[in-house]
């Protein structure tokens, strides 16, 4: 089978409070959705890069993207939620691929997705019957809060996990899935709800997304240690 990128990059960035939606700002001499597009082009074992942009996007093409070659595809078919971009995304990919091609998706505000990361994700789910993600145990103590900022339970860690992105599964079944649980916050939530159990990946702390602007610095710092 093969792999295809799938990038939903038509959020528009409310939480980060810039003029300009986050996967344009500047990261390191470069709008941030760029640097994991050129690793997704750029990696031998992924065959598409898909890019789900809101349809009324503006600053794609204020950007040259030849450099990334002709494996990048930008489609302006984002919806209102994550989800349904992503959705819409799939919609497309379904018109040339084959259903048991695997999809990667990959969220645009998470830069520092590396080559290595994609080939232990890619080889770890190569015969698995469900698919997954990468992710990362949690390190701190996790509290449960009231209603009013209080503590009212502490939650065993032990078993915790961050999902991150890529989340990799067959085309069909990720379709059918998110057709059938269209509200869900990313992909493997919506296998789980059909009674599948998605593979935990481990992945560091470098996989980060940049959700605050404080994160640009962390993400930037990262970057520059990966060499890229
Ligand atoms: O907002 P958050 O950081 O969770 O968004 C995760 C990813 O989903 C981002 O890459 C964002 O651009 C994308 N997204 C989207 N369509 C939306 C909302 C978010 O493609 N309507």
């Amino acid at each position: 089978p093969r792999h295809i990128a799938l990038v939903p990059a038509a959020g528009s960035g409310s939480r980060f409070g810039a003029q300009m939606p986050k996967q344009y700002l500047p990261l390191a001499g470069q709008p941030l959705i760029r640097h994991a597009l050129a690793t997704l082009c750029a990696h031998p074992r992924i065959d598409r890069v898909v890019v789900a942009l809101a349809p009324e996007d503006l600053y794609w093409q204020g950007f040259d993207w030849t450099a990334l070659g002709p494996k990048l595809m930008p489609v302006h078919c984002g919806g209102a939620s994550r989800a349904a971009s992503v959705r819409n995304g799939l919609w497309e990919i379904a018109g040339w691929a084959r259903p048991e091609d695997w999809v990667l998706v990959h969220d645009a505000a998470r830069p520092c997705l590396s080559a290595a990361m994609l080939d232990t994700l890619i080889d770890t789910l190569a015969d698995d019957p469900v698919g997954g993600l990468l992710a990362q145990k949690v390190a701190d103590t996790l509290k449960r809060a009231d209603g009013a900022d209080r503590v009212e339970a502490t939650v065993p860690r032990d078993a915790m996990w961050q999902a991150q992105t890529p989340q990799m599964f067959r085309l069909a079944r990720l379709a059918d899935a998110l057709d059938r649980c269209p509200d869900v916050t990313d992909e493997a939530s919506a296998i789980e709800a059909a009674g599948l159990r998605p593979r935990l990946v481990a992945a560091g702390a470098a996989n980060l997304k940049v959700t605050w602007p404080e994160d640009m610095k962390l993400a930037e710092l990262i970057l520059q240690t990966q060499g890229t």
